[in-house]
């Protein structure tokens, strides 16, 4: 038997500029490259897990335009299952529009067309799939409410990305196995600045005390800190690298957190999250989100350097 990886989320088509530095308000930039690309945090989780050896399943919406076609056949050329993909006629598929600057920064801008028509009735539809998920992955880039059902009806591990960031997800908490947020989004969910490792164990105490199991927090170049019931706050090291485009080195995150939680069930989280730091890393020092995920990786060579604070 082998363990499915299911993730019900967004598909996007990302189209991205290069420039020297983000825009300021008003401010037209000379960009030094476009490019159009396969997105979404639905997908690039899915894909970036994919590459790793998982076995993966996406249940999604794309639209009925140019983009929907191709982007079933990205995903059946990483080697997803798209068996629960569904058309939607006369709404275009997820877009995002991003800009990147030299320094690696990024700045973006959704609009959801089919994501935003995944519904309660799709979860109904690919019901079987869910219940039996290993695990099942969600994001806030499709309807709140479908998420909320689909993890109400699985019975594995349940992993939420709480991405984009916002503070009334209150209900589906108590169902996630895992929530990883980055530190904007845990600042947004704990109503307390995150800036420092500091402030993010402050955040993460006010996070798990909403009810979930375990958090974590990615904390960029500085690794991850994670968090339960049982543990207590413990941080993750990585190593540091020169940014090309940290765009979904997040969703390379949590595909890698979900590949490893299934293929390494019995090592200790903190080595799980620094194999998914490690994955990450990779991922930010090449352009794009899924152009950027590793394929040849062999985790756990090393052990990861912890620190419980
Ligand atoms: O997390 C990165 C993703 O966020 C991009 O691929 C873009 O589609 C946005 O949704
Ligand atoms: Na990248």
């Amino acid at each position: 038997y082998i363990p499915k990886i299911v993730v019900c989320g967004s598909c996007s088509v990302d189209f991205t500029t290069y420039a020297p530095r983000l825009p300021n308000h008003g401010e037209t930039l000379h960009g030094t490259k476009f490019v159009t690309s396969f997105g979404g945090k639905g997908a690039n989780q899915c894909i970036a897990a994919a590459r790793l050896g998982g076995n993966t399943y996406m249940i999604s919406r794309v639209g009925d335009d140019q983009w929907g076609q191709k982007y079933k056949d990205n995903l059946k050329t990483a080697g997803v299952d798209v068996t629960h993909v569904y058309n939607t006629h006369n709404v275009t598929t997820g877009i995002a529009q991003i800009t990147v600057a030299e320094s690696g920064q990024n700045q973006i801008v959704i609009v959801l067309g089919a994501n935003g028509h995944l519904s309660k009735t799709d979860v109904e539809k690919s019901k079987e799939l869910i219940i039996t998920a290993d695990v099942l992955i969600g994001q806030l880039e499709t309807p709140f409410e479908t998420t909320l059902e689909a993890f109400k009806i699985n019975r594995g591990l349940k992993l939420l990305n709480a991405a984009p960031g916002r503070n009334d997800i209150q209900e589906i908490l108590p169902y996630c196995s895992i929530l990883c947020v980055n530190e904007s989004e845990a600042s947004i969910l704990a109503n307390h600045p995150v800036v420092s490792v500091k402030t993010a164990v402050e955040a993460i105490k006010k996070i798990l005390a909403l009810g979930c199991a375990t958090v974590i927090v990615t904390l960029g170049e500085n690794g991850a800190l994670y968090a339960s019931k049982n543990d207590p706050p413990t941080h993750v090291f990585c190593d540091k690298v020169v940014p090309v485009d940290t765009t979904g080195a997040g969703d390379a995150f949590v595909g890698a957190l979900a590949t490893y939680l299934v293929s390494h069930k019995d090592y200790p989280l903190h080595q799980i999250i620094g194999a998914a730091c490690e994955v990450a890393t990779i991922s930010v020092t090449k352009e794009g989100t899924q152009t950027s995920y590793p394929t040849n990786y062999t985790p756990f060579t090393k052990e990861y350097k912890y620190e419980t604070l």
